[in-house]
Formats: C-alpha cells, structure tokens, sequence
C-alpha cells in the first residue's frame, strides 16, 4: 500500500513505519514537523527505504506536496503531552485540531482513504467497567479536548462528504523511542540514573497499557479491515496503578525504593481508563505483548540504547523537566 504517514517521527508513528516496511513492504512517506518529540534517530535503521519530508500538517501545500503518491493517510502527528497541554495548550489547537482539518480537506481533494490515531482519553475517566465506541466523549485535559475534537471533525467528513475515515483510539503505549517525558520512559532513566521517580498525586491512578507494537498492528489491521466511517478501541491486555508501574521498573532497574518520591498532582488528573476492545477483537486484532514481558524488553531496549536517549536528556528536556518539577535532574 502507498501510504502518506503524518508524524512518523514520533514514539509510535515510528514503530509504526518500521513494521509496515518489514511486515506488508509498504511504500511510505513520512510527513513530520520535527517537533521536541519527532526525532530522525527514531527512523534511524529505515530512513533509506522512506521519503521524509520536513514540515507540519497545518500547511497546506507541504500536505498537498506529500500525497500525490499517496492511496491512504495514516495520521499519527499530534502534540501529546497532557502536562504540556495543562500549561500551553495553544500549539496542541494548531496541531490537533487545525492540522488533522488540512489532512482531511487534502484526503478529500486527492480521495484518500483516511485513518485517525486516537487515544482513550477522548472518553475521560472511568471509575469501574470499560468504555465501548458508543460511549459519550467527556474528554477533560487541553490535549484530550483536542483530540476529541479532531475526532469528531473526522467523523464529519465521513457523515457529509463520504470521506472513507477510520478512527483507531488507543490506550497507553510503552516501548522504544518513546520520549522520556511520559511515565515509564522518564522512571526508567530516572531509576538507571540513581534519580528521584515523581509520582504524581496518590500514585493510584491506574492506565491501560498497550506495547506499542500491538498499537502499529492493531492501527494497521483498521486500516486494512475497518468499515469506513467506524470507531476502533485498541486497548492493552493489562491495567496497572501508577504506583505499582513504578515499583516494577524499580526491581527490573535495580534502584531504590527510597528513589521513588511522592509529588504534587496534575490538574485535572484522569484515575482511570479503560477501553473495550471487542469491535477490532471481531476484525482479528488483539494484544499479544503481556505488561510483564513488554516492561522487561522496554527496559533493555532503554539500557542498549544510551546513544538514543543521551543526547535528549540535554537542553530543552532539562527545561523542561526543571520547569515542570521544580528542580533540576542528577543525571
Ligand atoms: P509523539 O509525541 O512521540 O510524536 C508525535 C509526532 O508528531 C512527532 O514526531 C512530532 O514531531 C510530530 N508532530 C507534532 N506536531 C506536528 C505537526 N504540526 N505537523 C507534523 N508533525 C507533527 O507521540 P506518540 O506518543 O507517538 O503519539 C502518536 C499519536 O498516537 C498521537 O496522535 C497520540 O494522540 C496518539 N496516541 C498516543 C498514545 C500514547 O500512549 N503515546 C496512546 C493513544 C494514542
Ligand atoms: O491514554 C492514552 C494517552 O496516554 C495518550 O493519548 C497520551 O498521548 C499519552 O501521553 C498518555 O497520557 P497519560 O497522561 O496517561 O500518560 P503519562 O505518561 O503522562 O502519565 C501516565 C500516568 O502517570 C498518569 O496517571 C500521570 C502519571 N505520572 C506521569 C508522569 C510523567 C506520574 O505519576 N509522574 C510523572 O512524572
């Protein structure tokens, strides 16, 4: 298939490219804005079998310049960092909502089909059971606003014009090249780094991981099978409270305990997600990777690869991180 795949520079969209090269021999270009979180590295074994344009799907013309080969969009580029979205929310508009809008007037001009990477948080928190896709959206963070907004304008352009969408909604993904600000990346460096490991609040909230291998095949079969104008959740096989995430990445690091600190919580913070994933289960999708395997191969992949994170953990990420919690990172 010729697929134009938008922010395949990031954590996913990567993993993403990397298994539809070697699993389906796909012909791919990535459109990606190269934000703090798109990376060439993160393509770094397959940047010769791609096209990689530089720049951002709010322009109409690079989006225009980049789908003529295309037969289907796969749009994973976003702003994706609740925290983030708590204290700037405007780029994560642009982005989110203006930029999925471009994608979609382009897929309409060209007539490609058009797939929506989405996220649980689209649903906002739930106490006990599962969301389904008819579920209300009750998004609460800045960043899950625009996502659901995204979402619902993809679902418009299906009801108005035709247009074949697809809309898959994932639930947390871990594994390689995903960017140390999110919880198991930042803990495992941290952990490895003899660091402190910032749990927000009461560190019981609890998420739904999915390795991100599972998410790329699970995207790619509602790509391949999902009926145009339908909504897939793709969620892990396994739920977890933050605080015991932390402990096991403890053990498998072999830091401290006593490393692990108890700090203020984000607003607005979700407790729980979790996703029913029966609809792309009936298409022949499901999560192969437990939390237990998946978090032991994601730890060595982060010890193998010290010349990936190394040079991140520089510059605007210890800004950031300073900003964010108050003090500076040890190592
Ligand atoms: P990420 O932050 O690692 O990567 C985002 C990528 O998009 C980066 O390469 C960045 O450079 C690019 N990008 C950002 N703004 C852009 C723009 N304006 N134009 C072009 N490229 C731009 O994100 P991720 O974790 O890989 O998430 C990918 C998608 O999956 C997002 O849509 C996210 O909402 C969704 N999702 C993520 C998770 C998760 O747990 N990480 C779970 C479910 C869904
Ligand atoms: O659910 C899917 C979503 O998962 C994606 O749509 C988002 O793009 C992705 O960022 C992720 O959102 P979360 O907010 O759930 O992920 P994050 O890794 O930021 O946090 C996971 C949990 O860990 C959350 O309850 C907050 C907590 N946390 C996070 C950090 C960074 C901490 O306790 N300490 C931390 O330092």
């Amino acid at each position: 298939m010729k697929l134009l795949v938008c922010g395949g520079a990031g954590f996913i969209g990567s993993n993403f490219v990397r298994q539809r090269l070697r699993e389906h021999g796909d012909e791919i270009t990535v459109l990606d804005k190269l934000t703090y979180a798109g990376r060439r590295e993160n393509l770094h074994d397959v940047l010769d079998e791609i096209r990689f344009v530089h720049g951002a799907i709010e322009d109409p013309a690079a989006v225009a310049h980049c789908a003529t080969a295309a037969e289907a969009i796969v749009n994973f580029a976003a702003e994706t960092h609740v925290d983030r979205s708590i204290t700037g929310p405007e780029a994560f508009i642009v982005t989110n909502m203006q930029g999925t809008h471009v994608l979609l007037q382009t897929a309409r001009d060209s007539g490609l089909r058009y797939v929506q990477v989405s996220t649980d948080e689209v649903y906002g928190s739930i106490e006990s059971g599962s969301f389904t896709e008819a579920s209300p959206l009750a998004p609460s963070s800045p960043y899950s606003a625009t996502k659901t907004g995204a979402d619902l304008l993809v679902s418009s352009y299906f009801h108005t014009y035709g247009l074949p969408t697809v809309i898959c909604r994932g639930s947390n993904n871990y594994g390689p090249y995903q960017y140390p600000e999110k919880l198991i990346p930042l803990m495992v460096l941290n952990a490895l780094a003899g660091d402190h490991l910032p749990v927000y609040g009461d560190g019981r909230q609890v998420r739904n991981w999915l390795f991100v291998e599972d998410f790329a095949r699970g995207i790619g079969h509602a790509l391949e099978h999902g009926q145009p104008g339908e909504v897939y959740n793709c969620g892990g096989p396994d739920e977890c409270e933050n605080i015991d995430v932390v402990r096991r990445i403890v053990e498998l690091t072999g830091a401290e305990e006593s490393q692990i600190e108890y700090v203020t919580d984000r607003p607005g913070h979700d407790r729980r997600y979790s996703l029913s994933c029966e609809k792309l289960g009936r298409l022949g999708w499901r999560a192969c990777t437990s939390f237990d395997e998946g978090l032991e191969r994601t730890v060595n992949w982060y010890r193998e690869n010290i010349w990936w994170w190394e040079p991140i953990r520089t510059g605007e990420y210890l800004d950031y991180y300073k900003r964010h919690y108050g003090r500076a990172l040890k190592g």
